[in-house]
């Protein structure tokens, strides 16, 4: 059975915990409760504990109390801690990381997913104090539902109503139950970044490139379940939590890891690979010399990464994705890109500079595959990866 350890603090909505902790004990899970000394003006201890049909910790049970559960202990044998409500005080609190009583003990010294649910006064919650914490909490990968709009018992209009118990419900239940992953046991090759192209060992030629959108993609197909190898050309990103990175510089590079990365269930190639390189590159710098002419570069065409692992063979992935970056006809463009390099998607996306797309945190764009093209909304580049990384769990789940 999950349990849920709810904390209750000091507002007029905490009478909505009792109907929350019904609603919890009817979905089965196993509840047990800690207030603030505050919440005990506004709900007893009693219900709480004949609601949830457990001890419930209150303000002035000893920290220090190791024969008792420990706070430590408290906080680790719950699957998820509810604040219910978040006052305006224990979010700051939360934010400031104090510790000055159980419930704000507890929630420093948790290491489970946390979910708070505001209430307050709509000038509080709108106060930039409250604003910033709610901003460092979300950083924090703390969850909140809430807070609904509307009438106020302080007879005010506006944000700061306490989400209702229903709705904490279903927040709770995404937060518990199992995650999908569907790509559990495959393979995912994934290109991104640009490649550096030597022109000597100081200078070189390169594709913008901020690595953002491969980068997502990886940790998208990690949070699916894939074993994740991403080959990254030179990028200012994060590398993306549980992918096994392999950092390369040319296109030549790029290439060998890919192929040595093989076999795969299904590759990404978002990589904006330099489409040449320069033939002479030297091995040491190239002086400028007063006077004399500025050096030619001779461009020689680089290896297709991706038409190469495409191209038909035992050691092709079932799925490969290509990108393209256009600035004109894009969907003609990306068509005649899936046939001629025999990629199973092309995702396309007008690059323009007035699209600010390019090293920006959103795109737009268009997924073509073997049944036409479809046209997505813009949407954050980590949107975009989400879904792209379930269209090709979706694909390979057919094939
Ligand atoms: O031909 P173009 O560069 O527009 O194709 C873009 C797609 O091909 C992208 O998926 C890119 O990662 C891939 N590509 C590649 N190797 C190259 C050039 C492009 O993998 N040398």
């Amino acid at each position: 059975m999950k349990r849920v350890l709810l904390i209750v603090s000091g507002g007029i909505a905490a009478f909505k915990a009792l109907e929350l902790i019904r609603l919890l004990r009817k979905a089965g899970l196993s509840v047990v409760c800690a207030t603030t000394e505050n919440a005990e003006q506004f709900v007893t201890p009693l219900s709480l504990q004949a609601l949830s049909e457990n001890k419930v910790y209150g303000a002035l049970f000893s920290l220090t109390d190791e024969s008792e559960m420990g706070h430590i202990q408290l906080s680790r044998s719950a699957d998820l801690l509810v604040v219910v409500p978040a006052t305006a005080n224990i979010l700051a609190k939360m934010a400031a990381g104090i510790a000055d009583d159980l419930a704000s003990t507890v929630l420093l010294a948790t290491d489970k997913p946390v979910l708070v649910a505001p209430a307050m006064n709509v000038r509080m919650w709108l106060h930039p104090a409250t604003q910033a914490n709610m901003k460092t909490l979300a950083g924090r990968g703390v969850h909140i539902v809430g807070p609904d709009e509307g009438a106020m018992a302080c007879n005010e209009f506006g944000p700061g109503r306490m989400a209702e118990p229903p709705a904490i419900l279903a927040a709770i239940s995404a937060l518990l139950e199992p995650p999908v992953r569907p790509l559990l046991g495959r393979h995912v090759l994934v290109t991104s970044g640009p490649t550096h192209e030597p022109i000597d060992p100081v200078r070189y030629i390169a594709n913008r490139s901020s690595g953002r959108q491969g980068h997502a993609i990886a940790a998208a197909l990690v949070r699916l379940g894939a074993r994740v190898t991403l080959v990254s050309g030179p990028v200012g990103v994060p590398d993306p939590a549980g992918a096994d990175v392999v950092r390369v510089e040319s296109a030549r590079e790029m290439l060998d890891a890919c192929q040595a990365a093989l076999p795969a269930d299904a590759a990404v190639f978002a990589a904006a690979v330099a489409d040449w390189r320069v033939a002479n590159a030297t091995d040491s710098k190239i002086k400028k010399q007063p006077g004399a002419a500025a050096p030619a570069l001779e461009l020689v065409p680089n290896p297709d990464i991706l038409a190469t692992i495409a191209a038909a063979g035992p050691r092709r992935p079932q799925i490969v994705v290509g990108f393209a970056a256009e600035t004109d006809d894009l969907l003609a463009n990306a068509q005649s890109k899936l046939i001629r390099k025999n990629a199973d998607f092309i995702v396309a996306n007008d690059v323009s500079p007035e699209t600010g797309i390019m090293g920006g945190t959103e795109n737009a764009v268009h997924l073509i595959g073997p049944n036409g093209s479809e046209e997505w909304p813009r949407l954050a580049k980590d949107a975009v990866a989400q879904r792209l990384a379930e269209r090709i769990a979706a694909a390979l789940g057919q094939a």
